[in-house]
């Protein structure tokens, strides 16, 4: 039962009159799946979305929801148990807010006790006082109530939430905290939510799976990773947009696929001879320490050799902890500037052990920056 999807696209199609709204959809939703469907205004995001919980009936093909053609389900029960965000997050402005969060919860038929709970639960977990339940909209926020509208959508335990372009209206700050909550909640309890947006912005940072429409055919599935590296299309592409393909490498580009393998080392049991060797042979001011099993420990420079040399002490003697390091999974978009910005020549790269694997060095990230400006101006030279 857990790997099969939750919702199943199988060649739909919807068309009206001589227009294809929706063409020839095949696509899997897995649960906890975050989706977004993006696509320009007309692409038939509304409409693919509305065929899942049949508020459309799908011209060619069919859906399925958790195995079953949804074409079998009694539409007011499928309804139940898929959510359904309506634009802005209306809240019923006559309603309490208590009335509001448990609306569907009451339609369900869960007992007061039940929903009292749950209510209580939603609350807390948006950080809201609870007895903002007994409020009415009006005597809330707008970022409150839009806080509340989201709890809403939680609150019937629903395997499935679709969200229509939820955020809209809403200021870019409120909205940013709005979509961290809506995407810490859901993985928090493991929702499956299918969104629709025009924001490219919103998708790359909310999705786990990007459709992208145009025309009413799926131009592209794929991670944020697999769209920002991989545009299918020119289309894609304009989507995306020239200065987010340019920023995208360092995005999407671990410290591994650029630091230098093999760095010198020395372990703590060592002498301060053997530093000098090891310094003259690979001709470098600085070596990393490591323990036999390659963990980092420290760092011995040339400026700790010459103030503290004496001829019996060991490399553990007048080593320095390492107080800086990078690990090899991190991204680039992260590491440059911390690395810039401290002036360092180099940080060590180490793996989850701590256990070094590399460096990187200031000129290999002064190449790829150099990289990402020349390669964008070349792009733009040949068109
Ligand atoms: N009931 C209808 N009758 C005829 N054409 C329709 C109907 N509903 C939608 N369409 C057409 O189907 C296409 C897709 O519409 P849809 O609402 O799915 O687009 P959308 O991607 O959600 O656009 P938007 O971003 O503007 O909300 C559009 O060309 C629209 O005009
Ligand atoms: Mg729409």
């Amino acid at each position: 039962m857990e790997d099969q999807p939750m919702i199943e696209f199988k060649n739909v199609s919807k068309i009206y009159g001589d227009n294809a709204a929706v063409d020839k959809i095949n696509l899997t939703i897995n649960p906890g799946d975050f989706v977004c469907f993006i696509g320009t205004s007309g692409s038939g995001k509304t409409t693919l979305m509305r065929m899942i919980n049949r508020m459309l009936k799908p011209s060619k093909g069919d859906v399925f929801f958790k195995g079953q053609n949804i074409a079998q389900f009694n539409p007011v029960k499928l309804r139940r148990k898929i959510g359904y965000v309506i634009q802005n997050i209306g809240l019923m402005p006559h309603m309490t807010i208590y009335e509001n969060i448990t609306l569907v919860p009451k339609l369900l038929k869960w007992s007061e006790e039940k929903k009292r709970a749950k209510a209580k639960e939603l609350i807390h977990l948006v950080e809201l006082p609870e007895d903002f339940l007994d409020r009415y909209p009006s005597e809330l926020s707008g970022g409150q109530q839009q806080r509340i509208g989201v709890i809403r959508a939680l609150a019937a335990d629903q395997d499935v939430i679709l969200m229509d372009e939820p955020f809209g209206a809403l200021d870019p700050i409120t909205r940013e905290g709005i979509q961290d909550l809506v995407k810490s909640l859901q993985e928090k309890m493991g929702k499956t939510i299918i969104l629709v947006t025009h924001d490219m912005d919103e998708a790359l940072k909310l999705a786990t799976k990007i459709i992208v429409m145009d025309k009413g055919r799926m131009v592209q599935e794929g991670t944020p990773t697999d769209l920002l590296r991989h545009p299918a299309t020119p289309f894609v592409e304009k989507m995306i947009g020239e200065e987010r393909l340019i920023h995208a490498k360092a995005d999407v580009t671990p410290v591994k696929s650029i630091m230098l393998k093999n760095p010198v080392s020395i372990t703590p049991d060592k002498s301060l001879t053997e530093v000098i060797g090891l310094m003259r042979e690979k001709r470098v001011d600085s070596l990393l320490v490591t323990e036999n099993d390659k963990t980092l420990i420290g760092l011995v420079d040339l400026s700790a050799l010459s103030h503290r040399y004496q001829k019996d002490l060991l490399v553990r003697d007048i080593m320095t902890k390492v107080s800086f390091y990078v690990k090899e999974d991190d991204l680039l978009r992260d590491t440059a500037e911390r690395i810039l910005k401290r002036g360092l020549k180099y940080a060590p790269v180490v793996d989850k052990n701590k256990h070094l694997t590399g460096i990187v060095t200031r000129s290999s990230l002064v190449d790829m920056l150099y990289d990402i400006i020349w390669g964008s101006q070349e792009a733009e030279e040949e068109e």
